[in-house]
């Protein structure tokens, strides 16, 4: 699906003569920010179309490091095909080896074709960014909605599994996404539930033959590294799910599991905050929170604990919380789920039949996935 390029027309009503022009003018010539620079200056002003297929409405992210996310709608479209296009800008890049593994992200996304993970709707590549259109989640992201509030254990449970069957199908296909955190899965409503999926495959690893990958510095975001990942060892999914952990004990108690983050030390169940859970709840925290990956469970193997099984009320008692479990948070069970954008999959009528000719883009993988990457890259 990755068009090696497109051509980016960033015409407004107003701007004529910015027609072919250079689409990052504002970019700065480096690869990192100088002090009191705005991350994700470079900018598509609105009207700006991708392709002559997608036009630009307005910024949805620009506090990336090296990536802006546009909202954008589908020219002849309609008000559900708007769509997310996030460009990662090769200038803020920190050397070939970092563009070489955002040419391979697409590739690997759109090979992770799955309800709980969201869909690439076309891929291309300019001159001085990646760009991936997606349909856009409207309802933002996880943390959006929780930072300022605890989330009950039924709902929780609710989110665990579908973000579970998100990584259960990226570690069956051979991969780790490396970067699992709030900000990483989108929301989407549908019957007045949130439906789940993730999104931002930056630090996504190809796992080789023996299930890992080799340690060549510290990958993902800090709060959400693995015990194994800081003591510099190899490590494989169960870094996934080690992050997915520490989402978990967050939205249930509102403070960090480790504290300071990566300090790991014994988990503190603080009974103010834990009381009101049940005994599976604890137990699946205390195992997917395991600091040994080799008894820590896998993603396939979460869905058998005793907490998906349990009877859990949907009410929590709320005098204990600060802050208060959020009452409007609200997720779908993955076992009554809808498709988060049921008209909108990877092999839609959103691709013209020229498009789906040029979807034969295999991302170059490396001849031994195990062997190390380029520490530019940590
Ligand atoms: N498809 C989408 N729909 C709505 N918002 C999105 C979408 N994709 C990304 N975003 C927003 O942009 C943010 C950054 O996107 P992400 O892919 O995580 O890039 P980064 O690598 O900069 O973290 C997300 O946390 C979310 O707020
Ligand atoms: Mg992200």
């Amino acid at each position: 699906m990755l068009q090696r390029s497109c051509s980016v027309d960033m015409s407004t009503p107003t701007v004529s003569e910015l027609r072919g022009g250079n689409p990052l003018r504002t970019m700065a010539s480096r690869g990192s920010l100088a002090e009191g620079e705005e991350p994700g200056q470079a900018v598509f002003p609105p009207g700006s179309r991708l392709d002559g297929k997608f036009r630009i409405l307005s910024v949805v992210y620009a506090h990336g490091f090296d990536s802006v996310v546009y909202l954008a709608d589908k020219v002849g479209g309609t008000e559900a095909d708007k769509c997310a296009v996030k460009c990662v800008f090769k200038e803020r890049m920190y050397g070939e080896d970092q563009v070489q593994r955002a040419r391979e992200e697409a590739g690997i996304l759109h090979q992770l074709a799955h309800r709980r993970i969201i869909a690439v709707v076309a891929a291309m590549e300019t001159e001085q960014a990646f760009i991936t259109v997606m349909p856009y989640a409207a309802c933002g992201t996880l943390h959006a909605r929780s930072q300022f509030k605890t989330v009950t254990e039924f709902e929780t449970r609710n989110f665990t599994s579908q973000a579970l069957e998100a990584l259960e199908f990226v570690h069956e296909r051979g991969y780790l996404h490396g970067d699992i955190k709030p900000q990483n899965f989108l929301l989407t409503q549908a019957e007045d539930k949130f439906v789940v999926q993730l999104c931002d495959f930056g630090f996504v690893e190809r796992l080789g033959d023996s299930g890992k990958v080799k340690y060549t510095g510290m990958r993902g975001t800090s709060g959400y590294f693995s015990p194994e990942m800081v003591a510099e060892q190899a490590y494989g999914a169960g870094v996934d799910v080690f992050a997915l952990g520490c989402i978990v004990f967050q939205l249930l108690a509102g403070y960090e599991a480790f504290d300071p983050p990566s300090h790991f030390e014994e988990l503190d169940f603080d009974p103010r905050y834990w009381k009101h859970m049940s005994p599976e709840c604890v137990e699946f925290v205390e195992q997917v929170l395991d600091f040994n990956p080799d008894s820590r469970p896998c993603a396939a193997a979460c869905f058998a604990k005793p907490w998906f099984a349990a009877k859990v009320s949907e009410e929590q008692p709320v005098e204990k919380f600060v802050p208060p479990p959020d009452p409007s948070l609200k997720f779908h069970h993955r076992d009554h789920c809808p498709d988060a954008f049921p008209d909108r999959s990877r092999s839609d009528s959103w691709m013209s039949p020229a498009d789906a000719e040029k979807d034969s883009f295999a991302p170059p993988s490396r001849a031994n996935p195990n062997e190390p990457l380029s520490a530019a890259d940590a």
